[in-house]
Order: structure tokens, then C-alpha cells, then sequence
């Protein structure tokens, strides 16, 4: 038997710090991913389109109004999206239009079909974008929950569909 690891469904989410909002992605989608019993058979991760951040924490209140919702967000550390995210992963979701161009941008043509917007998986909500909270009140910090329990759930639907998980 080889020990070749065997590839499994995998996603990006991507924002500008990685800090915020692509971190409150990564922790409620591992969450949602997890009472599915599905956990290990899709590779999730988080990244920012900027390095300012790297190495930290998610900021403590994403951490905060995630915690009131069940998510532990405090094992992630924010690192830069880099080249290679585009060869290992499937779908690589940007927050906003700005990350959305900017990965667009940098990724080789081959690969930017995997490049969204996280919301397109929202269901039943006007939104294209998970606005930015870090300069702003705790209600910007509800408001990216509120989006991204809704988009996890409808990603978590499709990987089901296309992946017959
Ligand atoms: P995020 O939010 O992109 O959702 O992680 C931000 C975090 C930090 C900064 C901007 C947005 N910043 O300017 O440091």
C-alpha cells in the first residue's frame, strides 16, 4: 500500500486581515463540518490577502460574538494567501469584491475558476459582500455571523451535492 494521502474536498475562505471575518468562516464552517460527522473528509482553512496579521489570533471580537454563538475561533493564527492556495484548494472564497480582485488577479488563469464570493452560497440574503467590521461596533460583528451561518450552510449543502459527502 503507498501512503500517498488521498486529496479530499477543500476550501479558502480569504478576507483582507484574516483576523476577522475569513477566520469566522473557518471556525463555524470546522464547526458545521464537524456535527455533520464529516470531519476530515473537507480540508478548510483561512488566509488574508494582506500580511499585516500574521501569526495573531483572530481579533478578540470575533472571538467574542463567535464564542456567544458556540464557534471557537481561538486555534487560528492568521497567515497571507500564498501562490501555491490556488493548486491546493477547490474553491477559494473572497469576503469582499476587493479580495475577490485581488485573488482574481493573482491567481494563474488555470485556477481562477475556484475564486468566488463567499455570499454566493448565502441563501435568500441581498448581500454580495461580508462587510468589514474591524473598525466599527459590536453589531458589524453580529451582522458577519448572521452572513456567514448562512453561506457555511449552503456550502456545506453544495460539498454534499458535489462531492456525494
Ligand atoms: P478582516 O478585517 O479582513 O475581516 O480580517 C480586517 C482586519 C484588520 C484590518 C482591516 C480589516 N486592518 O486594517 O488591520
Amino acid at each position: 500500500m503507498s501512503a500517498e494521502k488521498i486529496k479530499v474536498p477543500s476550501v479558502l475562505f480569504v478576507c483582507l486581515g484574516n483576523i476577522c471575518r475569513s477566520p469566522t468562516a473557518h471556525g463555524v464552517f470546522e464547526h458545521l463540518v464537524e456535527q455533520a460527522g464529516l470531519t476530515g473528509k473537507i480540508q478548510i482553512d483561512s488566509a488574508g490577502v494582506a500580511d499585516w496579521h500574521t501569526g495573531k489570533a483572530p481579533d478578540k471580537r470575533s472571538q467574542q460574538y463567535a464564542a456567544k454563538r458556540g464557534y471557537d475561533l481561538s486555534h487560528l493564527r492568521a497567515r497571507q494567501v500564498v501562490l501555491e492556495d490556488f493548486t491546493t484548494f477547490d474553491l477559494l472564497l473572497a469576503m469582499d469584491g476587493n479580495n475577490l480582485k485581488h485573488l482574481l488577479e493573482m491567481s494563474p488563469p488555470e485556477h481562477r475558476h475556484k475564486v468566488k464570493l463567499f455570499l454566493e452560497f448565502a441563501e435568500g440574503v441581498n448581500e454580495r459582500e461580508v462587510p468589514d467590521p474591524y473598525y466599527g461596533e459590536g453589531e458589524g460583528f453580529e451582522l458577519v455571523l448572521d452572513l456567514v451561518d448562512n453561506a457555511c450552510q449552503g456550502l456545506l449543502n453544495f460539498f454534499r451535492r458535489q462531492y456525494a459527502l
